[in-house]
């Protein structure tokens, strides 16, 4: 199969996953996890590998434990992984960039991001391609558990061969992502929402912002910053909203709506050909429409350039 011929005895009666990651990798896992129980229908728990590894947990032992590192070096979900197979995991599998890593030895089963090498500390490339993994992962798991049919296995598939192409109709924009990162000269603090699907693409983001251009950035669930963080609101605080067709989109507009009242600047990231959000942004960077489920996969990419032109210019 595709991850291997012991993927078989390894994947056959796991009744849930159990993901241990770091830092951008922690957020391709949330993703995961959206996707292993909206597709495969299995019961996904995640967590922080420097919170697991000294936490007092319970082990479930029919749980597939898949440990997310672009390095497979990071001290943290090493530890975390010798801290599941010591409380008696025995199903593991590696989702990493670089091969023969600790982590990779560590695990019983490997499959690789094949990025190419991650020159720069803040993961980019790695993560799109872990998220890449991972949704064939939730697709393999899914029909293997057989909550998937034949023909969504076929059509997510499809729809996954397309991601290359739209992800190039996103890069066209650079010329626009260059000038919202102009408006980003005198930040010091910013705010990134999402929902469902998007919302760990928002941690994400602003994990880049901090990394990248030394920005101080929060990412949020867009309905949640009502709880709180909308009192932070005003023009010196922009606030990036990923507010794509599908996904609680009426809800998300509603959300810019109270960004807008208190004044504060908006860029959002908006399907093609998106017209309400527009009316309301300060900045609307496209991508293309795909399966709800995929959208991450295009949103988060936006967001990388964001941090990069950011960086540069300051
Ligand atoms: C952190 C980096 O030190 O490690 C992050 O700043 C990275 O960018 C995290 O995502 C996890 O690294 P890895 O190699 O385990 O994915």
């Amino acid at each position: 199969s595709l991850f291997g011929n012991k993927a078989k005895d390894v994947f056959k009666n796991i009744d849930s996953i159990l993901i241990l990651a770091a830092g951008t990798s922690y957020y391709a896992g949330l993703t995961a996890k959206y996707w292993f129980e909206s597709i495969a229908k299995i019961p996904t728990a995640i967590e922080i590998s420097s919170e697991y590894r000294y936490r007092d947990s319970v082990p479930n032992l029919n749980q597939l434990v898949i440990s997310i590192s672009q390095s497979g070096e990071t001290l943290d979900t090493i530890e975390a992984l010798k801290h599941a197979k010591k409380i008696g995991h025995k199903k593991t599998l590696a989702i990493c960039n670089v091969q023969e890593s600790a982590i990779v030895r560590a695990s019983s089963l490997v499959f690789y991001t094949r990025a190419g090498i991650e020159i720069g500390v803040a993961s980019t490339k790695a993560f799109t391609t872990q998220i890449t993994v991972l949704s064939l992962l939730a697709l393999h798991l899914g029909m293997v558990k057989g909550s998937l049919s034949r023909s969504e296995y076929q059509k997510h598939l499809a729809e996954l061969e397309s991601i290359p192409d739209k992800v190039s109709e996103i890069l066209k924009q650079e010329k626009l992502i260059k000038e919202v990162a102009s408006s980003f000269n005198e930040t010091s603090n910013c705010i990134y929402l999402g929902r469902g699907y998007n919302f760990p693409v928002a941690l994400e983001g602003a994990l880049k912002l901090k990394e990248i251009s030394y920005i101080h950035a929060e990412g949020y669930p867009a309905a949640e910053m009502k709880h709180g963080p909308i009192a932070l609101i005003d023009e010196q605080m922009p606030v990036v909203v990923i507010a794509t067709k599908k996904g609680h989109y009426d809800k998300v507009v509603s959300n810019i709506q109270e960004i807008k009242s208190r004044k504060g600047r908006i860029i959002a990231v908006v399907s093609e050909g998106d017209v309400r959000v527009k009316e309301l942004a300060d900045y609307c960077i496209e991508v293309p429409e795909s399966l709800e489920c995929f959208t991450p996969i295009l949103t988060t990419i936006p967001l990388q350039l964001l941090s990069y032109y950011i960086a540069v210019q300051r």
